[in-house]
């Protein structure tokens, strides 16, 4: 699937919600699911970089986006609660959902990893996708083929020093998707990690200071295995931990 060639309009007809859409990865996954059909909502901390996605996916000719601007630091239970009535008024199902926003905090020694930041990288990487996945799950039930996909790396499949907070919060994550797929077994739904691999992005760069950016993959030389967990010709996959690049 790292080849996957779409249908030009294999999204057709999908409302899929990508969060952290603003930039990086998120910003060219949202981008690329438009492009395919999708009506996409674009959920984001920063306002101005959402409205220019919006804009980009307009001028594209792709459907019409949806903006929720929401810092997921500070969102509670109520406001993803909020957010699914919202979604369910707008468009009465959820088709896909892509937790994509994460947080890197630092890379340091585990002695010195500071609490406050495991803390806030666990909130935005793992408390924050569990409730929005708790809130949004009666909305996906409604879809003939609901499609989830959440963010991990290849810290998150084998541990490495210093990265500490961020690489524990991705094993967590590959756990929610494992927890999630074996229970909807045999349904309609699917759930699946993605490990982007080296990336062009700020947090790559934030990451990786010393790294030349052009000398690694752009967000949109990744998306092959975006479209294809979000087209229905991955409907039978689910439970897996997959790669977006060869390495
Ligand atoms: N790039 C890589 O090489 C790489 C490798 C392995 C895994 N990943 C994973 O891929 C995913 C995307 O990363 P990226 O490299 O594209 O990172 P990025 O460029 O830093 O983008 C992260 C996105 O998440 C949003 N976000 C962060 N905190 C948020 C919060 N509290 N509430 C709402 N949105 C928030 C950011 O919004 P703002 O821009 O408004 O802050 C931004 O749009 C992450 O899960 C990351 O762990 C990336």
């Amino acid at each position: 699937m790292l080849d996957y060639a779409p249908q030009a309009n294999c999204l057709d007809n999908k409302v899929i919600l990508v969060t952290g859409a603003g930039d990086g990865i998120g910003k060219a996954a949202a981008i690329s699911y438009a492009t395919h059909g999708a009506e996409v909502i674009l959920l984001g901390k920063t306002t101005e970089k959402l409205e220019k996605v919006y804009d980009e996916i307009v001028a594209l000719g792709a459907k019409e986006p949806a903006i929720v601007p929401l810092d997921m630091q500070g969102a509670t239970k109520q406001h993803y609660l909020g957010m699914a009535q919202t979604i369910e008024d707008m468009f009465g199902r959820l088709d896909g959902l892509l937790h994509n926003a994460s947080q890197l905090g630092t890379i340091m020694p585990f002695e010195q990893w500071p609490q406050e930041k495991f803390e806030k990288v666990m909130q935005v990487n793992v408390n924050a996708q569990f409730m929005m996945t708790q809130a949004l799950l009666p909305l996906l039930k409604k879809s003939a083929c609901g499609s989830v996909i959440f963010t991990s790396s290849s810290v998150g499949r084998k541990g490495r020093a210093f990265w500490g907070g961020y690489a524990i919060s991705k094993f967590a994550t590959e756990g929610m998707m494992q927890v999630l797929a074996d229970e909807f077994d045999n349904t309609a739904m699917r759930f699946n990690c993605i490990n982007p691999g080296a990336t062009a992005t700020k947090m790559r760069a934030v990451a990786y200071p010393a790294e030349d950016p052009s000398s690694i993959a752009q967000p949109a030389d990744i998306m092959p295995v975006y479209l294809y967990l979000m087209d229905d010709v991955s409907q039978s996959v689910s439970g897996q931990s997959l790669n977006a690049q060869q390495n």
